[in-house]
């Protein structure tokens, strides 16, 4: 069994690394410093911690002593889809450059976020090395737990894996707190799907999208599709940024290109306030009893106190399906001919499924250039 008391709200000094577009740092306590190389992400970050440093390189960044680090490093090398170099990978290892700057500037705590495959690349080496590296550096209570941005009222079936590494065993733990949000419903029928997939399964998702995707290596933008009444059409910008938990007033003058890319890099909005307030605030319950087991694999909730792995047997939240209530109805560009045609013919040749009302609409598509479509190959044929 562990506990977790706190009283009252801490100020703590913090720096934000690979910040983004600041998902993990939604709290009332924001940064000090900040620190992102991406000059879209720049723009955003000033707008939203106008008084915070701004360092655009975290290997050449000299932050002040604060009590608190965090940042979701680069994932490219340990995603699924990613090339799996895994913490050896030139942008998956800043991992050791977090680490090293947390411990240069006497941080007691270290929040960092990735995708779930760290805990499975490598058969688990990556994952152990990572708590291991974490309590050799004296960041000695470590927790880590997977969390989807459906748990906090939001349409996107995304988990993400958050690690607090921390000289105090109660902040490590603060991770393990209930969530307690409640799902929320649509009465709007609504759903998402992958236009670009078909091979793999399109993953339909009724009144949610599946997550996000960061776009193509050379920076081609690869929103879902939404499927409402009798429309199919691409998921705009701000609808993908919308399904993150983010106002969309900081993106006001950022290109749509550079909008998908940071959607789909970032943490949810509440999922990112959740964690850090588990550290910075006390707006929770006095005492939070979680029961822990041995175990012999890496589990997806868990804690290394510095004997070993343990299991926490977090209470799964229910999921929210509230996709109809982020639909932008101004939006009327259906999905084109061509895009209807590709996903059919890969369906036909994988045999996926796909629910049979959307695969009418889509012959539909099919068999109907629209307007776009045909005002531009007029255009290139003049
Ligand atoms: C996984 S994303 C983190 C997203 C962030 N947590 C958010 O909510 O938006 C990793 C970020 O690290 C940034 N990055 C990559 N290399 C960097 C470096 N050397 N210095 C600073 N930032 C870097 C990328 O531009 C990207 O925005």
């Amino acid at each position: 069994m562990i506990w977790w008391h706190r009283s009252e709200w801490v100020k703590m000094r913090y720096i934000s690394l690979f910040s983004g577009i600041g998902g993990l740092e939604g709290s009332k306590n924001s940064p000090d410093a900040v620190c992102e190389i991406d000059p879209w992400c720049q723009k955003v970050l000033s707008r939203k911690f106008s008084k915070a440093e701004l360092y655009p390189d975290v290997r050449t960044a000299t932050p002040p002593p604060v009590e608190v680090v965090a940042g979701g490093w680069p994932c490219q090398d340990i995603s699924a889809a990613g090339l799996r170099k895994g913490l050896a990978g030139e942008r998956s290892g800043l991992f050791f450059k977090m680490l090293e700057l947390a411990s240069d500037v006497g941080a007691h705590t270290i929040i960092a976020e990735n995708v779930p495959n760290l805990l499975k690349i490598e058969g688990g080496r990556a994952f152990r090395l990572v708590v291991t590296a974490l309590q050799q550096a004296g960041f000695t209570s470590v927790a880590w737990r997977t969390l989807n941005a459906r748990e906090f009222a939001l349409p996107q079936n995304r988990n993400r894996i958050f690690l607090v590494a921390s000289k105090f065993r109660e902040l490590a733990a603060s991770l393990h707190r209930p969530v307690n949000q409640g799902a929320v419903i649509s009465l709007t029928r609504a759903s998402g799907f992958y236009w670009t997939a078909g091979l793999q399964g399109i993953c339909y998702s009724e009144g949610y999208v599946p997550a996000l995707k960061i776009g193509s290596s050379i920076g081609v933008p690869s929103p879902p599709a939404l499927y409402y009444d009798d429309m199919v059409r691409k998921a705009s910008a701000d609808e993908c940024l919308s399904v993150q938990g983010f106002p969309l007033d900081q993106f006001v003058d950022i290109p749509d290109k550079a909008k998908f890319a940071m959607a789909g890099n970032a943490v949810a909005l509440p999922v990112g306030t959740f964690v850090m307030d588990g550290v910075f605030e006390a707006k929770n319950p006095d005492y939070i009893t979680t029961d822990l087991f041995p175990t012999e694999g890496i589990p997806r909730d868990g804690v290394d106190f510095g004997s070993g792995t343990l299991a926490v047997s977090n209470k799964q939240s229910e999921l929210s399906a509230n996709l109809g209530s982020f639909i932008d109805r101004s939006i009327n560009e259906p999905l084109s001919g061509r895009a209807a045609r590709g996903l059919l013919s890969r369906l036909e040749r994988s045999g996926k499924p796909c629910p049979k009302d959307l695969l009418k609409k889509l012959r539909d598509l099919s068999i109907t250039p629209n307007l776009l479509e045909e005002a531009s190959a007029l255009r290139s044929s003049s």
